[in-house]
């Protein structure tokens, strides 16, 4: 029996993938290559020295979807496939909602017709929208989105919820990720964004390099201990253990519907990420303070427990291995 994995060349899904095949998982991983590309999967047989089925195209293809099923044994599907630009998002809502909701409505629609009913969710804690209280535990309200990208996670969260409600067969896992950063520790998988990156991490690894001549902090006068953001940090090969855990939940418990937080608990500031990436790396990274950014809150970090108490699952690397692997993956594409 084999796990499919959409998305599986991607930021998440190559580092899921890895960490899957290293225990000696069955996969068939599914791409279009639209934010990803052919070197991740190579990098993943080199990594891992294991081989899985690989096939290119589009979710929203039911044919293939369903030569997919025909053609393996899928015991579970772990779903990462989707864009993720939140202010692409916002220029592009209808492209957004297609590629990250119609799509999942054809997976969910090919799994029930082969009669397979499990399947985690790549969900963000962007869900969450701008919570009242921190830590943000799975029972804060979620809602208020500010993006479509947002409303697109959601939607299918909603989507979930009612298929649960439906037929208490499935076995449905929904991951709220913090904010993933970092990179395999062999420095040849790790985030690679077209053009200018949007997030934090990657642009400080592209100051760093002197692609990028400094870092703009959007902010400074939020209501944090040095006034600017506060989020969530988790390295990227622990985000992918917890889908290992999260898989491991629902062969045991064969039918129910989950959410979880994964982030490590502990909120760090844009600045302190900026030392930290400083101390670690010995790089300097020039920032200058710059107007706060269209839909950004002050702060935004998890309450881990849930996941800890029912999966087992605790973020273990810890903000110095985030800075190093990321200018350690950072420093091979140049
Ligand atoms: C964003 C998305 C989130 C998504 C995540 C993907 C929102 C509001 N946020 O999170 O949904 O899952 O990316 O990783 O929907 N910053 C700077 N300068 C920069 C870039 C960022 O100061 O050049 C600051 C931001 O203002 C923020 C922090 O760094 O305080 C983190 O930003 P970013 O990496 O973009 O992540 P989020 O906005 O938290």
């Amino acid at each position: 029996m084999a796990i499919l994995i959409t998305g599986g060349a991607g930021y998440i899904g190559s580092h899921t993938s890895v960490e899957l095949l290293e225990r000696g998982e069955e996969l068939v991983l599914l791409d279009n290559f639209s934010n990803s590309d052919q070197r991740a999967l190579d990098n993943i047989k080199k990594i891992t020295g294991k081989d899985f089925q690989f096939y290119e195209g589009n979710m929203i293809d039911r044919e293939l979807l369903e030569r997919i099923f025909s053609e393996n044994q899928i015991e579970a599907v772990i779903d990462f496939a989707a864009y993720k630009a939140v202010g692409e998002s916002v220029q592009k809502p209808v492209e957004y909602y297609i590629n990250n909701v119609s799509t999942v409505l054809v997976l969910l629609d090919t799994m029930k017709k082969f009669n397979v009913k499990s399947i985690v969710f790549s969900s963000s804690a962007t869900v969450y929208g701008d919570p009242e209280v921190v830590p943000i535990t799975e029972d804060t309200k979620t809602g208020n989105t500010t993006n479509p990208y947002g409303t697109s996670k959601l939607m299918v969260e909603q989507i979930l919820k009612d298929l649960y409600h439906s037929d208490n067969e499935w076995n449905i896992a929904i991951l709220r990720y913090f904010n993933p950063v970092g990179a395999h520790e062999s420095g040849l998988i790790g985030e690679e964004p077209k053009g200018i990156p949007a997030n934090l991490m990657p642009y400080i690894a592209r100051v760093a390099d002197g692609t990028l001549k400094e870092l703009s902090v959007f902010g400074n006068d939020y209501n944090t201990p040095d006034g600017t953001g506060v989020r969530d940090y988790i390295h990227v090969v622990d985000l992918a253990i917890g889908h290992l855990k999260a898989l491991d939940k629902l062969r045991k418990d064969k039918q129910g519907m989950h959410i979880y937080n994964l982030g490590t608990g502990v909120g760090y500031s844009v600045l302190d990420m900026v030392k930290a990436f400083e101390k670690a790396n010995h790089v300097r990274i020039p920032y200058k303070i710059a107007p706060r950014r269209a839909g950004d809150i002050a702060t935004c970090y998890s309450d881990p427990t849930k996941a800890k108490v029912e999966l087992g699952f605790e973020a273990k690397r810890t903000l110095e291995d985030m800075c190093k692997d990321s200018w350690n993956f950072q420093k091979q594409l140049k």
